[in-house]
């Protein structure tokens, strides 16, 4: 029996919780909150639609009771406050740092083996104090951004080449934050053809400048920050780990000297399965891209600097 937690059933937690019980990601998807009846209400909407849907995932929700999360053995951390437009990821750190401590704690009390999936914006600084807090091995703390990052590059890479998203592969590596993202457009294809044979200069920068505000524009439209690709990006993740599909997805790992970096969480290609992140792929950058990333690892350094711990 495969059994994972959501905590938060807001946008990007409830919507992730959904996609991983279509996708039947795991046997038991518990989600929780501190809102009263949020948790419950949203897991029984998603429990009547399994006869529609041909679903066999069981879903249940609940307020507070970390109990019901006992022996997970993914829990993804969605709790704490979305971005307003004109906010950026940074700025939640006050809040969501007591926030996301809280969490790791409550939830490493009932599944000390689990893996932790961290969504909690500013997510690569989230990511890091979750490792401060619960002092767990680098390899089952992974922070989700790069899969977003990364689907959000596939579709302007496809609407700018009039291509079925499907066909395009890239990745984005860095910080997953509107200025230090690195979407890497060396590596972008269709089907194997470099886009930037298929696509002018100008194109291929608009994608790129696009990319790295792709959330941002989202949250303009929405008032809040987006959550389907963001809940169907976590799903894609804790599938990878509770499949043990050794699946390549760029996400926030703690760096021990790859790329030059040390005692810091941000954005590389990692290859996903049991027991969380299994290596960490190191691309030989050229000098153009090793100083985005350098300039990207400072940045999230600095927010580090502004963790209470
Ligand atoms: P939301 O406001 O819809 O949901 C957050 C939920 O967390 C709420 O239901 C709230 O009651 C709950 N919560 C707050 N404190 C809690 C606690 N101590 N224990 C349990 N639950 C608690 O927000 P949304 O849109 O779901 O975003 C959640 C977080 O994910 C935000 O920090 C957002 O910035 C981040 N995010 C990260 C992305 C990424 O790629 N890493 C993408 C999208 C959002
Ligand atoms: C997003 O990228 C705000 O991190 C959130 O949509």
């Amino acid at each position: 029996m495969s059994k994972v937690t959501v905590v938060g059933a807001g946008n990007v937690g409830a919507t992730a919780a959904n996609v991983m019980a279509i996708r039947e990601v795991a046997d038991e998807v518990v989600m929780i909150d501190i809102k009263e009846g949020v948790s419950e209400g949203k897991a029984m909407d998603m429990m009547q639609t399994a006869n529609l849907l041909d679903m066999n995932t069981r879903i249940s929700g609940v307020t507070n009771n970390y109990e019901a999360t006992a022996n997970s053995d993914v829990v993804v951390i969605t709790s704490g406050i979305p971005r307003k437009p004109g906010m950026t990821r940074e700025e939640l750190i006050g809040v969501n740092a007591g926030i996301v401590k809280q969490v790791t704690e409550s939830v490493l009390k009932y599944s000390p083996n689990a893996v932790i999936v961290c969504v909690s914006n500013p997510m690569d600084t989230m990511t890091y104090l979750i490792h401060k807090v619960s002092g767990l091995p680098k390899n089952r703390i992974i922070g989700m951004g790069g899969a977003l990052d990364s689907s959000r590059f596939k579709y302007y890479l496809s609407k700018a080449l009039g291509a079925n998203p499907n066909e395009v592969e890239g990745f984005v590596i860095g910080g997953h934050g509107d200025t230090t993202m690195i979407p890497m457009r060396r590596f972008a294809t269709l089907r194997g053809i470099p886009c930037e044979t298929l696509l002018d200069k100008d194109t291929m920068d608009k994608v790129v400048a696009d990319t790295m505000v792709g959330g941002a524009t989202l949250t303009k439209l929405l008032g809040t920050s987006a959550w389907y690709a963001p809940g169907a990006a976590t799903a894609e993740v804790v599938e990878a780990v509770i499949h043990d599909q050794d699946a390549i997805i760029p996400c926030s790992a703690l760096l021990d000297g790859e790329y030059g970096e040390k005692d810091l969480c941000i954005g590389v290609p990692c290859v996903l399965g049991k027991g969380g992140i299994k290596k960490i792929i190191e691309i030989d950058l050229n000098d153009e891209e090793k100083e985005l990333f350098a300039k990207s690892a400072a940045a999230v350094h600095k927010t580090n600097e502004a963790l209470p711990c």
